[in-house]
């Protein structure tokens, strides 16, 4: 049980015409303290209004980015129900992300049973159908006032939402401009595999030179050899090669393990039958042999990716009919209106 929301927002509905992924201030958020010297660590939460947040500027988030996030969407259907999608493995992967940031790792059924909560107290700010989704972000932090480095006893756990559309909204309908980077995102034994504060920070830098230049993101290569693919700055590549073969780059200590990349690779393997690799997929294969490429994401959903650029050579994409198929039964699994035979679907 959690406790009662003190208070309430009572925030405007945006525009669902022209929603962006951006942030709508929704009415209520969760808020969980952890304390590893007491049992149970996690509190039951409280659902407060979507608020500022106080924090000791000596919080271990604060100089030293202690912190992890997830993202997840919910979905209202035609026949007005609404779905979260695959909320068990956002709350695994929070744990593992947690864990490697030396945090306590906040429980899966309580991230679940939140999200829930979280979806219908703020149930109004659920786009219409084929508007767009609610977007939750649940998030981790180290909160300790501490000034030396080393593990934290002291930790929150923030959930809040926003209604979303597309992630390129306006951008070109026949999908994204890439930009190969001879560099590596994260280092390799880093937290690249986390969803953690950092790895975020130092990327929008290097993504802001590509974009001022027309592109709409950038596609890191490994950052041992700087030939491998790894992903974007927020979604993990797929390639159709000639041979028929759909590869992605294993999971590595480079690559955040996608809930959209997990999915596709279900939907691709056990619905369609197709010849998919997880592999080393080097930059130079997709320029010779690639065929068709996508990107995947809570965000990006599966994006089209219709040129890549690397040093001098433009390599176009001009198909997207496997990118369409995947996508069309992802979506009909994600609004409902497919049946779901991975049991993925949470009916709020
Ligand atoms: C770096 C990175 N790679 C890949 C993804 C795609 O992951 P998911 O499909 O779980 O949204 C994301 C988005 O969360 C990301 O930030």
């Amino acid at each position: 049980m959690h406790r009662e929301m003190t208070g309430q927002n009572n925030n405007p509905l945006p525009d669902w015409d022209t929603l962006t992924f951006s942030l709508t201030e929704t009415d209520c958020m969760y808020r969980s303290l952890g304390d590893t010297e007491r049992e149970p660590v996690w509190d039951e939460g409280e659902f407060i209004p979507f608020q500022d947040i106080k924090i000791s500027p000596a919080a271990a988030l604060m100089s030293y980015g202690v912190g992890v996030f997830e993202g997840l969407k919910a979905q209202r259907t035609t026949d007005g129900r609404i779905l979260l999608f695959r909320p068990d493995a956002n709350a695994a992967r929070m744990r593992n992300s947690a864990e490697r940031l030396m945090m306590h790792p906040f429980p899966s059924e309580q991230f679940i049973d939140s999200c829930v909560a979280v979806v219908r107290r703020n149930e109004r700010f659920i786009p219409p159908p084929e508007y767009g989704s609610l977007y939750l972000r649940p998030m981790q932090h180290a909160v300790e006032p501490q000034l030396g480095l080393g593990p934290c006893r002291h930790f929150t756990t923030h959930i809040f939402c926003s209604p979303v559309g597309s992630y390129f909204r306006g951008g070109s309908p026949q999908g994204v401009r890439l930009k190969v980077l001879e560099q590596g995102r994260v280092a390799p034994g880093g937290t690249g595999s986390a969803k953690a504060m950092g790895n975020y920070a130092g990327a929008i830098w290097v993504a802001q030179q590509w974009k001022d230049q027309g592109f709409d993101d950038v596609l890191y290569l490994d950052a041992h050899h700087l030939q491998y693919l790894t992903e974007t700055s927020g979604s993990n590549p797929f390639v159709l090669l000639k041979s028929g073969a759909l590869v992605t780059p294993p999971l590595d200590s480079q690559i955040l393990p996608g809930v959209t990349r997990d999915s596709t690779l279900r939907i691709a393997r056990d619905l369609l039958n197709l010849d998919v690799q997880e592999r080393a997929l080097s930059i130079q294969e997709v320029l010779e042999e690639g065929e068709e490429m996508f990107c995947t994401g809570t965000a990006w959903t599966l994006l089209n990716v219709r040129e890549v650029v690397h040093k001098d050579e433009v390599k176009l994409l001009e198909k997207d009919d496997l990118r369409m198929e995947l996508l069309e039964i992802l979506r009909g699994i994600q609004t409902g209106e497919r049946e779901d035979p991975f049991d993925w679907i949470r009916e709020v």
